[in-house]
């Protein structure tokens, strides 16, 4: 087989819907398994059946932004750090064996990054997120959570047991109408926001927020996962863009996205550091990462911080590919970041999208409820610096014609309907 014809197969096969559950279930299998079997045919029923795809052909659903993944520089001083470990394995949570001096050092690294007095890394950004909302809240307490905001937010003011007051998407109105009919309640209060949202590609108005939040007596929490390392100087996130260091009560650092690694790091106070090395159960009962793993963070940590360049082009190709959509009447909502929403509205247009984008070559991913809001299914296409522009060119091409082959084919299911 051609290389050509294999890719354009596996761009099929990874783009093509799957909508039948019919043969997951065999007649040996138990009650609980034909449940399981039963919820995901209503799962696929509703167009939201998600399963494992391969990326083929240019990337569009990475958040690799600044290209790191692949860079030479990034991947020796992987292989440097692993041969300069002594053991391989970190063999214990970081209250155990799993410590090491890598871990210390770079959390010393990170806090500087984020201007702040100090840095507790987790395993994941999940695991940071709700390691930091459920040790610090509790019964009693208020989570004042943007109606956007990633899982890991939600999931750690759920699992605290504290109140959560969801407020219309970064509707300030909303959230100050929200706090003031809180004031007189006791209890710890905490805006939790990303600084840009994940599915949306739009900014929060972390400044209004933070004031917002000090004027009722509030803190706030900063998710910077698409930030970090693509906004402010050195890429140091928007909190530092905006000089509100001193504002936030913690800003949360992904390191699994433009830092081509793994992880994240809470950011702020040295109690707050402390507070959660003893209350943060995803910190507490975790195995640590290998010692090895803080020498990649810390290589890609010092790439971004002076992939200046990078950044400038990240901005450069997502301001033209958003211009370039919008002239061609795509609804890329309020996007102002390297994620570009095409919105669509519907499950099933929005995966027949991806999948004749897919024929044409494009990784792009239909994201559905329930990671987005009911009838707002899109294609959200993030951006890396390493993207040319003739790809993007194409790219928008191949949205028309993409249009134009599903119009044509709405067109003919609409007249056999006609005449049935
Ligand atoms: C806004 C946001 N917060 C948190 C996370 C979780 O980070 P991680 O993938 O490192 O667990 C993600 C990743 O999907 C994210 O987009």
């Amino acid at each position: 087989m051609r290389d050509e014809d294999a890719r354009l197969q596996r761009a099929d096969f990874a783009a093509r819907p799957v909508r039948d559950c019919a043969d997951l279930n065999t007649s040996s299998d138990s009650k609980l398994v034909r449940a399981l079997g039963k919820d995901l045919r209503e799962i696929a029923a509703r167009g939201e059946l998600r399963t494992l795809e391969i990326p083929a052909g240019i990337n569009l659903c990475s958040n690799d932004y600044l290209a790191l993944a692949a860079n030479p520089a990034l991947r020796d001083a992987v292989i440097g750090a692993v041969a300069r470990a002594e053991r391989v394995g970190s063999t214990g949570s970081r209250l155990l064996a799993g410590n090491a001096c890598e871990w210390d050092e770079l959390e010393r690294e990170f806090a500087d990054f984020a201007g702040t007095d100090a840095a507790l890394y987790f395993t994941s950004g999940y695991a940071a997120n709700v390691g930091l909302l459920s040790a610090v809240m509790g019964r009693g307490d208020i989570v004042f959570s943007d109606a956007a905001n990633h899982a890991s937010l939600i999931d750690g003011a759920r699992i605290s047991g504290a109140e959560k007051v969801v407020f219309p998407h970064g509707d300030l109105e909303a959230l100050e109408l929200a706090l003031h009919d809180h004031v007189n309640q006791p209890g710890r209060k905490l805006v939790a926001t990303e600084s840009v949202f994940s599915m949306d590609g739009d900014l929060a108005p972390l400044r209004e927020m933070a004031t917002l939040a000090k004027r009722y007596g509030a803190e706030v929490v900063v998710d910077e996962a698409h930030a970090t390392g693509v906004f402010g100087p050195e890429g140091r996130g928007r909190v530092a863009e905006l000089g509100l260091e001193s504002e936030i009560f913690a800003v949360v650092h992904m390191c699994g996205k433009a830092l081509a690694s793994a992880g994240a790091f809470v950011c702020g106070g040295a109690t707050l550091k402390s507070y959660l090395i003893n209350r943060a159960r995803t910190f507490l009962f975790n195995t640590a990462l290998p010692p090895y793993f803080a020498g990649q963070i810390r290589a890609a940590l010092s790439l971004a911080r002076a992939a200046e360049a990078e950044r400038a082009r990240l901005k450069t190709i997502t301001t033209k590919l958003r211009e370039n959509l919008r002239g061609g009447g795509w609804d890329t909502g309020k996007s102002a970041s390297q994620i570009v929403p095409v919105m669509l509205g519907g499950n099933d247009v929005a995966m027949r999208f991806a999948a004749e984008l897919g024929r044409d070559g494009f990784a792009v991913r239909a994201i559905r409820p329930p990671t987005v809001p009911e009838g707002s299914a899109r294609l959200r296409l993030s951006l890396t610096c390493a993207l040319k522009d003739e790809e993007l060119v194409r790219l928008a091409q191949a949205m028309a014609r993409a249009r134009e082959h599903m119009s044509a084919a709405m067109q003919g299911q609409a007249a056999s309907a006609g005449r049935a």
